[in-house]
């Protein structure tokens, strides 16, 4: 029996036949994977790109995106891409005239409904849960960016559907590629073999020089309306998640992994605002925070501290530390351990692969050897004390994170997917509810 035809077939014990096809099959390793792309900006295209210097074994079949003026730029740059890097393969990997494309609202369902075994979903965060349902129910493997969900309603969703992923054998791999860089696994794998001694504080940042929206267009739609929040999602709330969520989970996350993704903040407190910027009046560049910083108490003596902004003309600083009682895990000037007085302990200086295409290669391969993999669960935690923080910082409350888990009900995105009015406000802390 062909391994193509291997799945298929009815003689598949139980839930079988809706599992993805790499999943049962003895994966030859000349097996092409057959890739559908949803959401055609930037990241999306970059991931194709990505995932190609991975392994060249694969076929871009389909490509999705909710508006047609973003198919034909992202066709563009893949087509580059292959034609200098992979100039005899170019056009079986990919053929720019016979890759389907599909527009709309329900550009998800019908990529879905096309033969592809994988899936990369780099849509505005806020999308993310919604299609995650949908590849779920297609039972695709898929390649998530960053973030999962944007709220704690997507998030009780994103981990149910992530379960269901698992039963039926998807593999699923999420772009905080820190997790896939040579240099940070050999520096967290020390960390947690206690090589800086017992952790006792943590800080991580991502603090921009520039503001994420901070770009004209687009204004003939009215800020008010969902299009113009949706084509400039990294400004507004409800499409990004904001700043914390959808740029500073990658620091989060690294801290979280040090930490064997296993402990959790207990309390959770916050400071942040939006800097009265005259050049960038809200609402037409967005309603989010432009600075936040979320002291995260772990209950026994551990405190995490994050800052986050994107204000323009100021210092910017992107990283992790964490002090333990033998050294400093810094990953200013690279990752490395240095003591008290700066002095460095240990620094691996191996020239390793690219992150952003290890990934890929990490998720390839596993779906060719039939191997099971689901990283979502990992982001969806660092994610969810990304969410606990925002909802500290627009509140100016402190809360238990126990509570946000079992009981806060805050839900951003919208009932129904379709382009109306929404009006938008920058959350006031002490007047914002935290529900
Ligand atoms: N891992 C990383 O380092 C990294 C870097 C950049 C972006 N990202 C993440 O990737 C995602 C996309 O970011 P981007 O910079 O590519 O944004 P982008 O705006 O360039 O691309 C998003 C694309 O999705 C399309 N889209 C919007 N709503 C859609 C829908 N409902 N269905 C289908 N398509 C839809 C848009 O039209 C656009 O083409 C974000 O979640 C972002 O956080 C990750």
């Amino acid at each position: 029996m062909e391994r193509r035809d291997f799945v298929k077939t009815s003689a598949i014990i139980g839930a079988a036949s809706a599992l993805p096809r790499f999943s049962f099959a003895q994966v030859k390793g000349s097996d092409r994977i057959k890739v559908g792309l949803i959401g055609c900006g930037g990241r999306g295209t970059g991931a194709t790109c990505n995932m190609i210097e991975a392994d060249q074994n694969v076929k871009i079949v389909a490509m999705a995106d909710l508006f047609a003026d973003k198919i034909p730029g992202s066709k563009k740059k893949i087509q580059d891409f292959l034609n200098k890097n992979f100039p005899e393969k170019a056009k079986d990997i990919f053929d720019s005239d016979k890759v389907k494309t599909f527009t709309g609202w329900d550009c998800c369902d019908a990529l879905l409904k096309e033969d592809v075994d994988l899936v990369i979903e780099a849509t505005p965060p806020v999308f993310r849960t919604p299609h995650f349902a949908k590849i779920v129910e297609a039972g695709k493997h898929a390649f998530l960016e960053k973030p999962a969900c944007v709220d704690i309603t997507q998030a009780r969703e994103i981990m149910d559907l992530s379960k269901k992923a698992t039963q039926k054998g998807m593999c699923i791999v999420t772009g905080n590629q820190r997790r896939y860089s040579g240099t940070y696994q050999d520096a967290i794998k020390r960390v947690q073999d206690g090589e800086i001694g017992d952790i006792l504080s943590a800080q991580c940042y991502w603090n921009g020089a520039y503001y994420v929206g901070g770009y004209k267009g687009f204004e003939n739609l009215g800020f008010d309306s969902t299009e113009y929040q949706i084509r400039k999602w990294g400004a507004f709330i409800w499409t990004s998640g904001d700043q914390i969520v959808e740029q500073h989970v990658h620091n989060l996350d690294v801290i979280m992994w040090a930490l064997g993704d296993k402990r959790f903040p207990v309390e959770v407190r916050a400071w942040g605002g939006r800097s009265a910027d005259a050049e960038l009046p809200s609402p037409q560049y967005g309603d989010r925070f432009s600075h936040c910083v979320v002291d995260y108490d772990f209950g026994d003596g551990l405190r995490l501290m994050s800052s986050c902004s994107q204000e323009r003309k100021t210092s910017g600083e992107v990283g992790e530390r964490i002090i333990g009682t033998k050294g400093i895990f810094t990953t200013s000037g690279g990752c490395r351990f240095v003591d008290a007085k700066g002095k460095v302990l240990y620094m691996n200086k191996e020239n390793f692969p690219n992150a952003y295409v290890a990934e890929h290669k990490f998720l390839l391969d596993a779906i060719r050897a039939g191997r099971r993999v689901n990283k979502l669960d990992e982001l969806i935690g660092s994610n969810l004390i990304a969410i606990a923080g925002r909802m500290s910082a627009f509140s100016g409350k402190k809360f238990k994170y126990g509570w946000m888990l079992a009981k806060s009900k805050e839900s951003l995105a919208p009932k129904e997917w379709k382009f109306e009015k929404r009006a938008v406000s920058v959350p006031v802390p002490g007047e914002y509810e935290l529900v």
